[in-house]
């Protein structure tokens, strides 16, 4: 499996992993078993997901069957923006370790640079944007109040790598002025609507490892009525004659063009056919005027953006 080694653990983090948002939480634990059965070693998730302890299961039942070991895995989670105070950050790492049923992470994010106000899990799991009045409750917590707690998970062996996520250039810049254990990812929405080349690059002189999210653009966001009308990477004519160029799905061609930018993608599928065909794009290569056309078609478009869910609370406007 081809693999980014990441700063100063040296571990190395498979390029092509599976991403856990949306799926679906009955089918969550058979679909991780046949992912590892397909070759999958690396599983995004989050814990704004809801389907951690059925991932878990999966894994588990994985381990024990014998198809491979918990170190042959890398499993990624984020810290919701609820839990970003010191005490919860801390407290809220150490729950999703147990609804994986695993005792450490291999990374570790800060899912969002949000505060919102602290709900208990007890009242609600996950807390989700809203808080129990329908509302959106942003609060001042300290993104450096947050790191100290994602370096104290580091060392008491909790997770073994910390990182960032939908962060700009200034705030891990910030973040790389105090910490004491450096982020080693960055995960961000990267397709080729979005192409985001001076984050990447910036990354890229710091040593912070890029993985890249939602890489088929907007057939993500269509089921969540949010595609903002752009029209569908997957049946793009440019990455369409590029595919058929190449003898390969649209599918596998935008996967490719991040991997060979040397960006790690995470993609997601509830279809064990898709699944598995996603995982297929360590093997051919795209020429260069291909990967060119390909980034020609940044419009800057991003569709995973906080202020859309309420335009009038500038506390969410973190790519303003
Ligand atoms: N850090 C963050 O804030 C953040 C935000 C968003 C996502 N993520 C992570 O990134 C992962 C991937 O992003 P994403 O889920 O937004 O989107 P994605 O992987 O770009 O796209 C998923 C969509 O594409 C479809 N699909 C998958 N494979 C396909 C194929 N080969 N051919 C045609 N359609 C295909 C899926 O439908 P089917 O399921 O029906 O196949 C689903 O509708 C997430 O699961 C999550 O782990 C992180």
């Amino acid at each position: 499996m081809a693999s980014i080694a990441l700063k100063r653990t040296g571990q190395k983090m498979p390029l092509v992993g599976f991403g856990l948002w949306k799926v679906n939480k009955d089918t969550c634990a058979d679909t991780v078993y046949n992912a590892i059965k397909a070759g999958y070693r690396l599983f995004d998730g989050a814990c704004d997901y809801g389907n951690e302890k059925e991932a878990g299961e999966g894994l588990r039942r994985a381990i024990a069957d014998g198809l491979v070991k918990r170190e042959d895995i890398f499993i990624t989670s984020k810290l919701w923006n609820t839990s970003h105070k010191y005490e919860h950050a801390k407290a809220a790492a150490k729950y999703q370790l147990n609804l994986w049923g695993i005792d450490y992470f291999d990374l570790f994010l800060i899912h969002f640079p949000i505060a919102l106000e602290y709900i208990d899990p007890s009242v609600k799991f996950p807390a989700e944007w809203w808080g129990l009045d329908g509302k959106i409750h942003p609060v001042k917590v300290p993104y450096s109040e947050t790191w100290k707690a994602m370096e104290e998970l580091v060392d008491e062996g909790l997770a073994k790598n910390i990182g960032m996520s939908n962060a700009q250039g200034s705030l891990i810049l910030d973040v790389l002025s105090y910490a004491r254990i450096e982020p080693a990812v960055l995960q961000v929405e990267i397709h080729p609507y979005l192409t985001q080349e001076p984050l990447i690059k910036l990354c890229k002189l710091l040593n912070i490892a890029v993985t890249g999210y939602s890489s088929f653009g907007p057939q993500s966001y269509v089921e969540l009525g949010a595609s903002k009308g752009a029209a569908g990477l997957l049946e793009h004519d440019t990455i369409k004659s590029i595919a058929d160029k190449n003898g390969k799905t649209t599918a596998q061609v935008l996967l490719r063009w991040a991997i060979q930018r040397g960006i790690a993608v995470i993609p997601k599928s509830n279809n064990h056919e898709r699944l598995v065909s996603n995982l297929a794009v360590t093997s051919f290569e795209l020429p260069a005027d291909e990967i060119a056309t390909i980034s020609g078609l940044n419009i800057g478009l991003r569709l995973n953006d906080p202020i859309d869910l309420d335009p009038s609370l500038g506390g969410l406007g973190i790519f303003a």
